[in-house]
């Protein structure tokens, strides 16, 4: 069987579902404002199938693969060499083709942490933190997080074991400690509240803790969409000072992919601006 084969660069994301994803049009702005060469390519990747995609991808002269939603956790398995801060996350969301070895890395992070602190100018060091959600999202920011020497950070989840396993992992890191979702600790202000859970995208809108918010918080979703995302519309609600939702995020891990394949980091402030009157 001959497989097809092109000499522009090739990319892309795998995920599962896939149809959503705006990432093709991130690389396409970056690509255009960076004057290179490459393709782009959504590739809807079911969890049976996830490893003969890669390879095939790979074989066929790929370069890059962006992983999303399901895949993060389980692409770890086929990566060859992995960053700390990948291997601290347990997730993959980047990988680099480099002959036929694969580099596995994980931009979730750092792109979370130039959106809040470039971005939207939040001073981290020092802040009083609340993360909403202990699943693989969760996993992926809290090292980041704790690196930018907060005063506190809580998880909170309606599974109290996640949470406490989290804690666990990372408490040797900085001071992270855990609570149930519905008796989050009143006792201070939370500068930033992190809704890192996937209730909005299943439609749910659990009972956000409402005492955690003042008019100083800021409010940060890592869910995005077109419209007001149930958690940001509730954060708006209660007073405060900001809800804003993970497109700066998304843009800003998509940046630090482009810059780890193509050696070059697009200004991002263009493409989330586009992205908005896009949304
Ligand atoms: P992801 O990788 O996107 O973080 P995940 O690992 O499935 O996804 O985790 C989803 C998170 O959202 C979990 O913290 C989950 O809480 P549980 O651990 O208790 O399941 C949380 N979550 C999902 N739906 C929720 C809901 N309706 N109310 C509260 N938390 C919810």
């Amino acid at each position: 069987m001959t497989e097809a084969t092109t000499t522009i660069d090739r990319y892309g994301v795998m995920g599962y579902p896939i149809s959503h994803s705006r990432s093709p049009v991130i690389h396409r702005l970056f690509a255009l404002q960076t004057g290179q060469e490459l393709r782009y390519e959504l590739l809807q990747v079911a969890p049976d199938n996830l490893e003969t995609a890669i390879r095939q991808f790979q074989r066929t002269g790929g370069k890059g693969l962006n992983i999303t939603v399901p895949h993060k956790s389980e692409v770890t398995r086929l990566v060859d060499q992995m960053s700390e801060r990948a291997s601290t996350a347990g997730a993959v969301n980047t990988l680099v083709f480099r002959g036929s070895e694969i580099y596995g890395d994980n931009t979730d992070g750092i792109g979370l942490l130039r959106d809040l602190g470039v971005n939207l100018g939040i001073v981290l060091e020092g802040a009083t933190i609340l993360i909403l959600g202990a699943g693989g999202a969760t996993r992926g920011i809290v090292g980041p997080l704790l690196e930018m020497q907060p005063n506190s950070l809580v998880i909170a989840n309606r599974s109290i074991g996640k949470a406490q396993a989290l804690v666990e992992h990372f408490q040797s890191q900085g001071p992270v400690s855990a609570c149930r979702f519905n008796v989050v600790p009143a006792t201070q202000a939370y500068d930033l509240v992190i809704n890192a859970t996937s209730a909005g995208l299943q439609g749910d809108s659990p009972p956000y803790p409402a005492a955690a918010i003042t008019e100083n918080t800021i409010c940060y979703d890592l869910s995005y969409g077109l419209n007001p995302t149930p958690f940001s519309v509730w954060a708006r609600e209660q007073g405060a000072a900001k809800s804003v939702m993970g497109w700066g995020m998304l843009v800003e891990q998509a940046a630090e992919s482009f810059k780890l394949w193509r050696g070059i980091r697009p200004d991002t402030a263009p493409v989330l601006k586009q992205m908005h009157i896009n949304a």
